[in-house]
């Protein structure tokens, strides 16, 4: 295919990216990445997708950034190439991905799942940050994300011991997941939850997701100023007056993305 080290396919209205390079247990090489990077904008572009779901493999999502590639990297060079800065490019897109999470996410792999908008775990998943005993640090959100997302307390233990792991339970528990599933069924789930999302007006699916991440950027009153501007100008669209005039006529309302 187009790609060596994930799949990418469409599942009707879903894009599906499976990472795979299951010998080294989906370690996030700068060419996977950047294949990772590539199927995602085309999905972007697509306007017969509507949402995004990366998955791994049952035994891991992804083991974390490439050990073995970046061991003996000098830091003038990451600099000067801006080393693993591409990751954030995930960032950009304007669809929704849901990170569907079987076995291992750690490192740079549990930092990947962060940077998607919803995360479903298997049973087995299990998520940490081990950098520490890398002798070095998380850096691609370990730090800054996963706070946000388990709190103060958890994440230190987590990224200052590199060893104290969450399973699914548990990052359900603290909000890092918001649904665990028997590893056969997680991605079908996924699947489904992006269909639904699919069925949705898209620009009001993008709105949503740019204004909850505006929550991570901006103070309560200019975050809530950011949401009123956009839900006002809702009021200048034909899916607004499809769905409001569907719900009082008591049917089912047929969104055209305009
Ligand atoms: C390169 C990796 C790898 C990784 C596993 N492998 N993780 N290669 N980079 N991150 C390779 C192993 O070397 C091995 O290859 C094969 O995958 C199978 O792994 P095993 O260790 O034999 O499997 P197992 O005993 O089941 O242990 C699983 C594991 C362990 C607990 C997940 O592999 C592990 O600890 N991996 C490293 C996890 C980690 O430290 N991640 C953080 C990376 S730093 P061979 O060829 O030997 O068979 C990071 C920084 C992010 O992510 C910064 C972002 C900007």
């Amino acid at each position: 295919g187009e790609y060596k080290n994930i799949i990418s396919e469409k599942k009707g209205k879903v894009g599906l990216i499976t990472l795979n390079r299951p010998k080294a247990l989906n370690a996030l090489s700068s060419a996977l990445f950047h294949e990772v990077n590539d199927a995602l904008f085309k999905f972007d572009a697509d306007e017969g997708v509507g949402a995004i779901v990366i998955t791994g493999s049952e035994k891991a999502f992804a083991a974390g950034a490439d050990i073995k590639e970046m061991k003996d990297n000098v830091a003038i060079e990451c600099y000067k190439n801006n080393f693993l800065g591409h990751w954030t490019d995930i960032t950009k897109v304007k669809k929704p991905i849901i990170a569907a999470v079987n076995g291992f996410a750690l490192g740079g792999g549990c930092e990947l799942a962060m940077m998607c908008d919803i995360i479903y775990a298997g049973e087995k998943a299990v998520f940490g940050q081990p950098e520490i005993k890398l002798g070095t640090i998380p850096g691609a959100g370990g730090t800054q994300r996963l706070v946000k997302a388990v709190g103060k307390s958890k994440a230190m233990e987590i990224c200052l011991t590199g060893s104290v792991n969450l399973n699914a339970e548990e990052a359900a528990n603290l909000g890092l997941v918001s649904k665990v599933l028997p590893a056969d069924q997680l991605v079908d789930e996924a699947i489904k939850t992006a269909e639904k999302i699919a069925t949705m007006s898209q620009p009001m699916v993008q709105m949503v997701k740019e204004a909850i991440n505006q929550s991570f950027e901006l103070s309560l009153s200019s975050g809530l100023l950011y949401e009123r501007r956009m839900f006002q100008n809702t009021f200048g669209t034909h899916d607004q007056r499809e769905g409001m005039g569907a719900f009082v006529e008591k049917r089912k309302p047929t969104f055209q993305n305009k």
